[in-house]
Order: structure tokens, then sequence, then C-alpha cells
């Protein structure tokens, strides 16, 4: 294993999650993505903006402030700043004096499936049009339950997305995996993207409106095979067990040794075929009266799965020449991916 790879940067050329949606209400929101910090505001109309978030008047941060209308209001002096980023308003200016051209930098982002993308890169102007966010189909889709629960680890990034990609780890987990036995099949890899493909047993079919019963009680469950499929598609993860489940990992990478990221589950209705024929309202008030239905599961899953990636993290710290050892092939596949977006940065 290349161990330089926990020192890389990340390409910023691409989409990356800063927020849930529901994070940005009224007031503004700090966020750091990759040692920048950012300020996300909505305006008046709700549409979301984003800011460097620092005053260029003394430096101070704007989400201390408020919203003003369109504008976002220093908290410590009271100058407004537009979602350009440029000074529209300082309460004091006398008569004879202009306001100052100290426009702060603005990011280009997009609230889609929610939660909060934005591009970092340089050259905002001309992100290419191939470059977008990755989206959440399932989101809004009336036959998948959501449960959504934040990962907020002290490493780098790259420990983590190889935790995910590294289906052997599910020993970890023991009863709380919904698959057992991942042998992999098969690796794609591209410049953006790894996929891997490995045979899984799975825990859980849901078939039958009590499935959600074998969640509480294991006996009901009965293992059968499932192809396991998990993929890096720069810089989040996607991952299918079967028909019935789908994750999401969406990044936001905070700085060298410290990641965060939303991991999204989804349990698919697709076999409950007479639910389809119900009205929408009601199948809408099912998907938000299930919303979270996983919610214990996963933040275990997480929680076990932070703990192993800190570790790792602090051991490379402690001594960065370490060599480890390593069977699972998807993850070499992983670091040439890391390697080479960071080298296009
Ligand atoms: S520091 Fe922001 S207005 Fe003075
Ligand atoms: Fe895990």
């Amino acid at each position: 294993m290349n161990q330089k790879i926990r020192n890389l940067e990340i390409n910023p050329n691409h989409w990356y999650v800063v927020a849930r949606s529901c994070e940005i209400k009224t007031q503004p929101v700090g966020v750091i993505l990759w040692n920048q910090p950012i300020v996300l505001f909505r305006d008046n109309d709700g549409k979301i903006h984003a800011l460097e978030d620092r005053c260029p008047h003394r430096q101070v941060k704007l989400s201390h402030g408020k919203i003003i209308k369109d504008s976002l209001e220093c908290a410590y002096h009271g100058w407004q700043f537009n979602p350009r980023g440029e000074c529209v308003e300082i309460p004091y200016l006398a008569e004879n004096q202009k306001l100052p051209n100290c426009q702060i930098r603005n990011y280009p982002v997009q609230e889609l499936d929610g939660f909060i993308w934005l591009f970092p890169g340089e050259h905002s102007t001309e992100i290419k049009p191939e470059i977008k966010p990755l989206g959440i189909p399932e989101w809004e889709n009336l036959n998948y339950i959501a449960t959504v629960s934040l990962i907020h680890c002290q490493a780098h990034y790259s420990f983590l997305i190889e935790n995910l990609m590294d289906m052997y780890h599910g020993h970890l987990h023991q009863d709380w995996q919904a698959w057992t036995d991942a042998v992999l099949e098969k690796i794609d890899e591209h410049p953006h993207r790894v996929d891997a493909e490995y045979q899984a047993q799975s825990y859980y079919k849901i078939d039958k409106i009590w499935s959600i019963s074998q969640l509480f009680f294991p006996a009901l469950r009965q293992l059968h095979p499932e192809p396991l499929a998990v993929s890096y598609i720069y810089p989040h993860w996607v991952s299918t067990l079967g028909k019935d489940f789908k994750i999401y990992c969406l990044f936001c990478p905070v700085s060298l040794t410290e990641t965060k990221a939303y991991l999204i589950h989804f349990t698919s209705l697709h076999s409950f075929w007479r639910l389809h024929k119900l009205p929408i309202p009601f199948r809408r008030f099912l998907k938000n009266k299930l919303f979270g239905s996983a919610q214990k599961l996963l933040d275990g899953l997480v929680q076990q799965d932070v703990k192993m990636i800190e570790e790792e993290q602090q051991a490379y710290q402690n001594n960065p020449e370490q060599k480890g050892y390593e069977f699972n092939r998807t993850l070499a596949s992983v670091q040439r991916l890391i390697q080479h977006q960071a080298s296009l940065s």
C-alpha cells in the first residue's frame, strides 16, 4: 500500500456536498470544505448562496451575521454583502465616502435531492458540462425509504473511501451488517471511477409487509445470494445490494486529517406492487413517516467504522513509513484513482 496517499489533496474541480438542505434555514451556516471556510445562506426566495466565510473588514466570520433581504450582514459592524460577495452597505458611511471595492469569493452552489452541492474549483466560470453533481434519484422517488447518518471522522478521506470499497470488512459489523461472505468478482477502473462487484449473502429480503421485523428478529432472516456492487464515482460513493438496498456516501473532505460525509441508506419498496396503486399523497405520507427507520442500524455501523478509520489515521501519523498488507485489489484501484484525481488539481 502506498502511504503517500494520506497526504494527497482533493481534486477541487468536482461538486462536493457541504450540508443537508434542511440544515440551512433562516440563519447563515458556516462549513469547511478542504480548509476553506464557507458561509451558506438563503435569500428571500429561499435560493441558496455560498460565500467565503470572512468579512473583508476585520476578517471575522460572516456566518455569525444575519440575512437582510438578499444580503448577508456581518455581526461586527453591520457591513452587508450581496450573493456575489460585493459590499453593498456600510451603515455608518459618510456622504463623501464610497463603498470599498472589497469583493469576497463566491462559490457555485446548488440544491439537489435534499443536499447542498458546492463546486470549490478555481475556474468556477468554466465548469465543464460533464462535471455534474452526482444526484440521488431515489431521494424524491416514492418507492424508496431513506435514512441519513452523518460520518465525521478525524482522518484523511482516503481511509473512509477505502473502508467503503472494501467489503471484506463486514467482519467488523457482525450481526449489524445486511450481508456476509462477500467475494470480489470484478473490478472496473476508469480515470474518474472504480466499480467493484462482489457476490455476497444477504440477510434481508424486503418482499413482505412484515419484512421490516427482520431488523429486530434475527431468526426471521434467511441468507440468500445477492450481488453487492460498490462504486467510487469520484469524489462520492454508491453501493447496491440486490434490488432492495442502495446506499450513497457523499463526501465533504474538511482537511488532510478530517472528513465529513453523509451516508444515505435507501430501502426499496419495489416488491409491494399493491402499494404503488395507492394515492400519491398517501405514498408520500408513508415515505415521510418511514424516513429514518434504519437510523439506529446506520448510526451503529458508522460508529464502528469511524473507530477503525481514526485508528488507522493515528497509526499513520505515529509511523508514516509503516507498511501494511492488503489482499483486496479494489484498494489499489481506489488509490490509483485518488492519485490521478489529485494530480489534476
Ligand atoms: S468585521 Fe465585518 S463589518 Fe466589521
Ligand atoms: Fe462498514
